[in-house]
């Protein structure tokens, strides 16, 4: 079987985060597609601002490369942080790219401090996609990601849909 894991990250927390559920699992052949931030600090906090916006002209060929991708997969996982106190403005536009209509999808929201609002908001935007949501979680680590829980995720998706 195969699993897409569909994620945004700025500081790279949740690419890796997203590389440890994807380790585990183990059912998968897992591919990856992050929409990761360049540039320096500064310059990263401006495309958020952008994104917030509703300018995605920064991602337009990420988003158009995910649209075109053979999204033949059994599985996708989405992984997105909050910034602002909300998940990277172009969130939807990300999940309405990916064809998950009537498929098996995890979510997992990372964040420092608070993060209950990218959770709901993410969740929303699957279910309005009409992806089936199995399973979500808020990763929340100040300074590192939270690698062990995310492992814990990955095997319970894997074991769950392997029943
Ligand atoms: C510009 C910016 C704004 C942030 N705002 C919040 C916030 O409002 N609430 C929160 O819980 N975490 C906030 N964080 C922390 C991130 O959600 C957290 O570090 C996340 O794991 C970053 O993911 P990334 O490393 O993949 O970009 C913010 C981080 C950045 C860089």
């Amino acid at each position: 079987m195969k699993a897409l894991i569909v994620y945004f990250t700025t500081l790279g927390k949740t690419k890796k985060t997203a590389e440890a559920i994807g380790q585990s699992l183990k059912n998968y052949q897992v591919d990856y597609f992050g929409f990761e931030l360049t540039g320096v600090f500064g310059q990263k906090v401006g495309i958020i601002g952008q994104l917030e916006k509703g300018d995605f002209s920064s991602m337009s060929e990420d988003l158009l490369k995910l649209e075109q991708m053979d999204q033949d997969y059994d599985l996708f996982v989405f992984g997105m942080p909050t910034y602002g106190n909300k998940p990277p403005g172009v969130y939807k536009e990300i999940i309405k790219r990916v064809n998950i209509q009537g498929k098996p999808v995890a979510y997992f929201g990372t964040c420092a401090g608070n993060g209950w609002v990218t959770m709901d908001q993410v969740t929303a935007a699957i279910e309005e996609a009409g992806g089936n949501l199995i399973d979500k979680i808020r990763l929340r680590g100040f300074f590192k990601p939270k690698l062990k829980k995310a492992a814990l995720f990955g095997k319970s998706i894997n074991t769950a849909l392997a029943n």
